[in-house]
């Protein structure tokens, strides 16, 4: 996955570019490049993070430009340098190129080009696209770039500027996101809306097959056979300071303290009394009416989210909730029948795997509930029924805010099928009313940071851990265990706590500490037990679990206390507790937990 962004206007700055860029730094950040066009048609390009860029172009001067397009690399094909940085330029240097995503035939047309006499400097697949251009290119670089996407197999989100023609940007998509910012005197593009934040809030999200030409008073899409099409002007509230530090060292840390508004805004306006509305689920109430089975597809913590709404809609009915992983589900026999009901759960709405599978499922006669964080992405336009999260932008490549808003919205989705299916009792009700209560709770969890962050202190230098778990504790424990590795890069695995003793439990010993996430639930004895073993092969044992249980001082060497609340919603409440821990270990340890290393924030391609 990579970041582009794009400009056309009067008198732009390189340097505005270049912020709007860092905007989606999150998308990759192992080289960044830029061309422009003002008196002069520049490439410049760099090895490494966007600052590096930066601190280039400025020993270069502050430049004006009235055309511009910039790209922030996480490389698929040829190593992060600075030749296989993009922009790409074709053998005239005329024509220049960014990209996102994967050019599936791009050897067969490398092959093609080369025998047209076309040389390249790069690694790249995507090199092939502005030689492709090039060889198109008879005056009109619509025109060229509609016959060269049409050869190209894969998926690509691509801007186009010539240094002959200094009013417009030609941008295409098929399988990678790409933006258009709408009217204020300045044409813009980009891979992701918060660049778009500091200009404008009416966005225009380019669907499978556009090619558009953005100009700095005004936009056109066409299709693939080049007819003009219209496309729906969104409008998007998010605040541009929420895509900021705010003073913080890491996005990552900002958007854990955001985790209780991150609830509230997952819950606003979708309960009255003692009730859930969610008016978005009209069209597929009736199906939800009587249902027997519900099918979910997701990936990463987006799954673990997923997890936890199986637990919770298994648990108070007799709906059988399957939930596949997307890279599983959209190679398997798909067992959709028409009318099923597929739950799509995705922050980005981009997640390539997830696209998929939800398309198969449509294929097969599904309806698609999808729990999106991005109005406007892919998945939101290709369901039936959007729920938003309206977590507002997440930056931190590692789902922090977004997780617990998924869970905020997936409670809800479930105690409306809950109801829907004619269970409404005391109990459900009670889980209503601590769902509510949640956020003020998450701040008291939050409080706690200190306490975590000397645990965190205490256990960074191991290599491995172990996270276990029962029921609602098991997708707990499979987040932590995940936000660990992916930021601090230990190694930590996740089970339920009663699969211990069939294997895992071989690996404990003195060196390999056991995270126990063991609230006060109807499981706690059982997990007591597993954590009693655990301790009983030396093992270190951290525990997790509720205000009050003194009992756990027995079991483990330390104890991180969470208010109490209804057994389901410990997901929820749990939450902060296991980022701070990931957090504060990666950053002890000089890491940068806003960039891991090998991953990116939004999975556009498989
Ligand atoms: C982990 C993380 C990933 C995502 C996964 C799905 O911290 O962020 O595992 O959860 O790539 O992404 P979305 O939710 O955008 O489909």
């Amino acid at each position: 996955m990579c970041g582009i962004v794009g400009m056309v206007g009067e008198n732009l700055k390189v340097e505005d570019l270049v912020v709007s860029l860092q905007k989606l730094e999150y998308r990759g950040y192992d080289s960044a490049g830029i061309a422009f066009l003002g008196d002069e048609f520049e490439v410049f390009k760099k090895k490494g993070p966007i600052d590096i860029l930066k601190n280039g172009l400025k020993e270069k001067g502050s430049k004006g430009f009235l055309v511009g397009i910039a790209h922030t690399r996480w490389a698929t094909h040829g190593e992060p340098n600075d030749v296989n940085a993009h922009p790409h330029t074709d053998c005239r240097n005329e024509i220049a190129v960014v990209h996102n995503g994967i050019v599936e035939n791009f050897r067969e047309i490398k092959e093609y080009l080369i025998s047209k006499g076309h040389k390249f400097s790069s690694e790249t697949d995507t090199e092939v696209i502005v030689h492709l251009i090039e060889e198109e290119f008879e005056g009109d670089l619509l025109q060229a770039v509609m016959k060269a996407v049409r050869k190209l197999r894969g998926a690509y989100a691509i801007a186009v500027m010539h240094r002959k023609v200094k009013d417009l940007i030609v941008a295409a998509r098929r399988g990678s996101p790409l933006v258009l910012g709408v009217g204020n005197g300045v044409g813009l593009l980009a891979s992701d809306v918060t660049p778009l934040l500091r200009y404008t809030r009416n966005v225009v999200f380019l669907e499978d097959g556009d090619v558009a030409v953005v100009k700095k008073d005004g936009y056109e899409i066409y299709d693939m056979d080049g007819n003009k099409c219209e496309r729906k002007v969104y409008y998007i509230d998010w605040d541009e300071k929420a895509a900021e530090k705010g003073g913080h060292k890491h996005f990552m840390y900002k958007e854990i303290l955001e985790d209780p508004q991150a609830l509230v805004n997952a819950l606003v306006g979708r309960v009255k009394g003692d009730r859930v509305v969610l008016e978005e689920l009209e069209p597929v109430e009736d199906l939800l009416k009587g249902i027997k089975r519900i099918k979910v597809v997701s990936c990463g913590t987006s799954y673990y989210a997923a997890l936890v709404f199986k637990y919770f809609v298994e648990n108070f009915t007799d709906i059988d909730v399957d939930v596949d992983v997307s890279s599983e589900f959209r190679y398997k026999r798909p067992h959709v029948r028409e009318n099923d009901v597929l739950v799509a759960i995705s922050q980005s709405g981009e997640t390539a795997d997830t696209l998929e599978s939800v398309r198969l499922a449509k294929r097969h006669g599904a309806k698609i509930v999808s729990v999106v964080n991005v109005v406007g992405s892919t998945l939101d336009r290709e369901s039936n029924v959007s729920i938003y999260m309206n977590a507002g932008p997440e930056i931190g490549v590692a789902a922090t805010k977004t997780y617990v808003a998924e869970l905020g919205v997936l409670y809800l989705l479930g105690l409306k099928i809950i109801e829907l299916n004619g269970v409404w009792n005391e109990e459900t009700k009670t889980v209503l009313d601590r769902l509510v209560r949640m956020p003020e709770l998450l701040e008291n969890v939050l409080r706690k940071d200190p306490q975590i962050r000397e645990l965190s202190e205490k256990y960074k230098d191991y290599n491995h851990f172990m996270y276990i778990g029962r029921n609602y504790g098991y997708p707990t424990a499979l987040e932590g265990a995940l936000k660990l590795k992916e930021i601090s890069y230990i190694h930590a695995a996740a089970y339920q706590a009663g699969e211990l003793k069939h294997g895992p439990i071989a690996l404990l010993d003195p060196n390999f500490p056991v995270f126990a996430v063991i609230p006060d639930d109807s499981l706690f004895f059982k997990t007591k037990n597993n954590v009693i073993e655990a301790r009983s092969r030396n093992a270190k044992v951290i525990a997790l679990g509720t205000e009050g249980n003194k009992s756990l001082y027995e079991i483990a060497d330390d104890v991180i206390f969470v208010p109490p609340t209804h057994e389901s919603l410990y997901p929820l409440m749990m939450a902060p507790v296991i980022q701070l821990f990931a957090y504060h270990i990666a950053d002890m340890k000089g890491l940068d937990p806003d960039k891991p290393r090998n991953l990116a924030k939004s999975v556009t391609v498989e």
